[in-house]
């Protein structure tokens, strides 16, 4: 066959693909063509402060990259807005040509299109303002910051924000689902401490949100995620911070029922909203162990809170009088950087000693179970907060929680793994898994079988009523009268 043959063939193929793809209900080949023209045409009107890239560019593999790698998709493009008048002239671009899309804030969602697509990719990586303003005491902070940024610039001003626990967590994703913090049984959930939002609305039109201005956005956003536009900047109040005490600790199996017999006391009995800690169970290489995190608002810890987890027999011990930024990167929760993973989660209302053992049981059970995978990584993060923790704001002043009736604790399931044949086995595990430990509650008592589920831990799966609660039809209200042609619906994650 002469070359000249072999391209006529070749283009020939081409077309009938691109035929069959026009009469393909998917129309995957279709949509990323359209795509394609979107990405171009917001190249063309986009000002200079905002850039699109194209696969085969290091911004465009940093934009898609995900905390957890199965969270990545490859976008037909990226584009990382530099203002939000770009924002809105990409939203308007997309919305018009019907074209699908992600917002990226960390990328740590681990549900797959959360914040991936194979349209068009917005990366949210140029808003990066850290402001602290200390005559209103807050800080403003744009939409492409992880938490370590932010902790970075605020505790130099001896001020703190309420925000993530572990290093490397988005500040978009975790405010517009909740946020449980460190501080949270001191200062309530992130949601509880937003004073305003920058937003650019689902027909391109920027504006500030606060209570005053918009009660209705501003309930929708403290919990709503992406489903009324693009959030460029965070407002949050800010509280002073000086040094804490804590870090990590890691036990092996042997000790197990001692760390749980503290974890269920501490559960129970702290009455220090200064105090603060994550038990972590989990399976690895064969074994279940623990990694625990102590936390204190304070340069010392008091007699007392902490002795008995102080008293058990350590793997490994980094407890110390250091930075809220320190302790923050303590944690070793990116090992697992870049390997898939998948949430999930069960609302909690009492960490009893009999719940931590099914939680134990479940560890090893899965572990085992789970073990053909050589990456396989199983975990529970045990989060008892103070009974008062939804006491900072009210119920219809925020989405998340649906109601703040319960003082319901998260539970977070943590799986992560190597390789793409296992998605399915470990999402059905994690969600058997789920089932189980939720069973063990009810049957002890806790009134939980109908409650609320904190969405930035709960699978793609989780039906929306179970996130949004009785509070779901007035979001529904709200989505219409700002979003009446479901922009937002373009890009995943729960849409209301
Ligand atoms: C290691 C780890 C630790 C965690 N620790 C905590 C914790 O301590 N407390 C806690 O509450 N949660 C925690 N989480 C859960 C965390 O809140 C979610 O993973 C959250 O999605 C992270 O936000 P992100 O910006 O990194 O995510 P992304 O994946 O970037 O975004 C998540 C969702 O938010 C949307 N979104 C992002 N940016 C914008 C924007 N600017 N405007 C509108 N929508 C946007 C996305 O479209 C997507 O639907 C943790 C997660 C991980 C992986
Ligand atoms: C993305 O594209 C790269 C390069 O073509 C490929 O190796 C990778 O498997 C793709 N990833 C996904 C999730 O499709
Ligand atoms: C937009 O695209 C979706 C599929 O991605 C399709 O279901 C919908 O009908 C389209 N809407 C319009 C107005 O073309
Ligand atoms: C903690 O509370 C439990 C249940 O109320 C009680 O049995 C236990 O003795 C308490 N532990 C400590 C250390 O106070
Ligand atoms: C993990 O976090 C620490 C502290 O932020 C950082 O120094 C390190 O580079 C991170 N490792 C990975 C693999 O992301
Ligand atoms: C441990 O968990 C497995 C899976 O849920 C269950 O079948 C088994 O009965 C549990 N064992 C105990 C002792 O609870
Ligand atoms: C965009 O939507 C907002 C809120 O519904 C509205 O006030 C504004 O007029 C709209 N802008 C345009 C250009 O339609």
């Amino acid at each position: 066959m002469s070359i000249k043959l072999a391209v006529a063939t070749a283009f020939v193929a081409f077309l009938s693909a691109l035929a069959a793809s026009a009469l393909n209900t998917e129309g995957s080949l279709e949509d990323s063509l359209d795509a394609n023209s979107a990405c171009s045409r917001i190249q063309a009107t986009i000002s200079s402060a905002s850039t699109v890239y194209w696969p085969g560019t290091v911004h465009y593999l940093e934009d898609i990259e995900h905390w957890a790698s199965s969270s990545t998709q490859n976008s037909t493009c990226s584009v990382e807005p530099g203002t939000a008048q770009d924002v809105g002239t990409i939203l308007q671009i997309l919305g018009s040509t019907n074209t699908s899309f992600a917002v990226k804030g960390g990328g740590h969602a681990t549900n797959l299109g959360f914040s991936s697509t194979t349209g068009v990719h917005i990366s949210m990586i140029k808003f990066s303002e850290v402001t602290y303003d200390p005559d209103s005491s807050t800080a403003t902070i744009g939409a492409g910051n992880v938490w370590d940024s932010v902790y970075e610039v605020l505790e130099e001003q001896g001020v703190m924000v309420v925000g993530g626990r572990v290093t490397g967590v988005g500040v978009a994703g975790f405010t517009l689902g909740g946020g449980y913090s460190w501080l949270t049984n001191q200062h309530g959930l992130t949601v509880d401490t937003v004073v305003a939002f920058e937003l650019v609305l689902p027909n391109g039109t920027v504006t500030t949100v606060t209570q005053d201005s918009n009660p209705d956005l501003m309930f929708a956003l403290k919990g709503g995620y992406n489903n009324f536009g693009i959030v460029t900047t965070f407002t949050l109040q800010t509280f002073p911070q000086g040094q804490v005490w804590g870090g990590l600790l890691t036990f092996t199996e042997n000790v197990i029922p001692q760390v749980t017999a503290a974890a269920a006391n501490f559960a129970a009995n702290v009455t220090d909203p200064k105090a603060a800690i994550i038990t972590t169970y989990n399976f690895l290489l064969g074994e279940p162990g623990v990694s625990q995190i102590l936390f204190y608002d304070g340069d010392t810890q008091p007699d007392g809170i902490f002795d008995e987890f102080l008293a058990i027999s350590y793997f490994t011990k980094d407890i110390q009088t250091r930075s809220f930024s320190s302790l923050v990167q303590a944690s070793p929760s990116n090992i697992t950087t870049g390997t898939r993973g998948i949430f999930n989660t069960v609302p909690i209302l009492e960490y009893s000693p009999e719940l931590l053992d099914t939680i134990v049981n479940e560890t090893t059970y899965w572990g085992t179970q789970l073990s053909w995978d050589s990456g396989s990584f199983i975990s529970y993060d045990v989060e008892p907060f103070r009974p008062n923790l939804l006491s900072y704001g009210s119920t219809n002043t925020a989405a998340y929680p649906p109601s703040r009736a319960q003082p319901l604790l998260p539970l977070n399931l943590y799986y992560a793994y190597s390789l793409p044949a296992s998605d399915e086995a470990f999402w059905d595990a994690i969600q058997q898994s789920a089932e189980n430990i939720k069973a063990k509650a009810v049957s002890l008592g806790q009134d939980v079988a109908n409650a609320p589920m904190y969405g930035n831990y709960a699978i793609f799966s989780t039906p929306l009523e179970s996130i949004f609660g009785d509070q779901l039809g007035r979001l529904q209200s709200i989505k219409q009268q700002y979003d009446p042609d479901n922009v937002m619906g373009l890009a995943g994650g729960w849409k209301i």
